[in-house]
């Protein structure tokens, strides 16, 4: 029987905690913590994203601003944008939801944000803090994983790490959270790609499988050992009519085929994907200090 790593549940904990800190800044007169989300055009799951992490700073006492700018937006206005959130006293920290239009240049736009409001943890000065190990933001999905495996005392060093994906926003911070001297961490880890092309073999031979690929249920149940632990950090929308939204959400792990060989396993949804935001939100909070 594997153990269901609950995102949810987790999630709600740390939501609690954070409220009681929030209260407890209040009372000293303190700063609150306050995050300001920039989301440009009309995405339907940024949208929901972003709208999800606004609402958790409202449940957890959080002041949060939501600021919405339309699809055709030059590249010189949100940048002006930017510069203007890096100067505002009152935001503690600020996130530019991902992906922007296909005008707009991605890695320029993070270069202007300031590190120390930059609480998705993506601006190089904060990547490369975590490559040494150095306080910083850590991306808030590698966070939250680490989280739930902190809180779940799942077994990590001396374990093989197999990390599939190494995109810059989970695969590659992942891997170097992984084999950190820390807990969780000291694991030896294999990062796979789209151009590994012995891919079952090494899942076969691993500890801790950390899918991040958004292939929909690409781990079956014969890539994995007894008693493997699955982190799944898909969450692909697939059509389906029977649902009043007309999706539902689908990881990148055969949840049927590979639970029952699991040590732990996180479902989608309620794994990965609520731990990620509660991830920003600590970031928030750690970003009051900082500034
Ligand atoms: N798009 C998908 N994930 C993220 C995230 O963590 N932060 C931002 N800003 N955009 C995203």
């Amino acid at each position: 029987m594997s153990i269901l790593l609950d995102g949810k549940a987790t999630s709600l904990k740390i939501h609690d905690e954070l409220a009681v800190r929030v209260k407890e800044i209040k009372k000293e007169g303190g700063k609150v913590p306050h995050l300001a989300a920039i989301i440009v055009g009309d995405n339907g799951a940024s949208r929901t994203y972003v709208n999800a992490k606004v609402k958790t700073c409202e449940k957890v006492g959080f002041e949060s601003s939501l600021i919405q700018l339309p699809e055709d937006i030059s590249e010189v206005a949100l940048l002006a944008k930017v510069a203007e959130l890096n100067n505002d006293a009152s935001i503690d920290g600020y996130i530019v939801q991902l992906p922007l239009p296909k005008h707009i240049d991605e890695t320029k736009i993070t270069l202007a944000i300031a590190p120390h409001k930059d609480v998705d943890g993506f601006h190089p000065e904060n990547v490369g803090r975590m490559a040494l190990g150095l306080p910083c933001f850590l991306p808030a999905t590698p966070a939250g994983i680490v989280e739930l495996l902190k809180r779940y005392e799942v077994p990590t060093e001396g374990k093989h790490c197999v990390i599939i994906g190494r995109s810059h926003i989970v695969g590659a911070p992942m891997a170097m959270l992984m084999w950190q001297n820390a807990i969780p961490g000291n694991s030896t880890v294999t990062v796979t790609h789209s151009r590994t092309t012995n891919l079952k073999e090494i899942c076969l031979s691993a500890d801790i499988i950390i899918a991040a690929i958004g292939k929909p249920e690409f781990l079956t149940g014969d890539m994995v050992k007894e008693g493997v632990a699955i982190i799944d950090v898909g969450i692909t929308r697939v059509a389906d009519a029977t649902k009043k939204n007309g999706y539902r959400l689908l990881g990148d792990v055969n949840f049927e085929e590979v639970a029952p060989k699991a040590s732990f396993i996180t479902p989608v949804p309620g794994g990965v994907g609520p731990m990620t935001i509660a991830s920003l939100m600590i970031n928030t909070l750690k970003a009051v200090d900082r500034n």
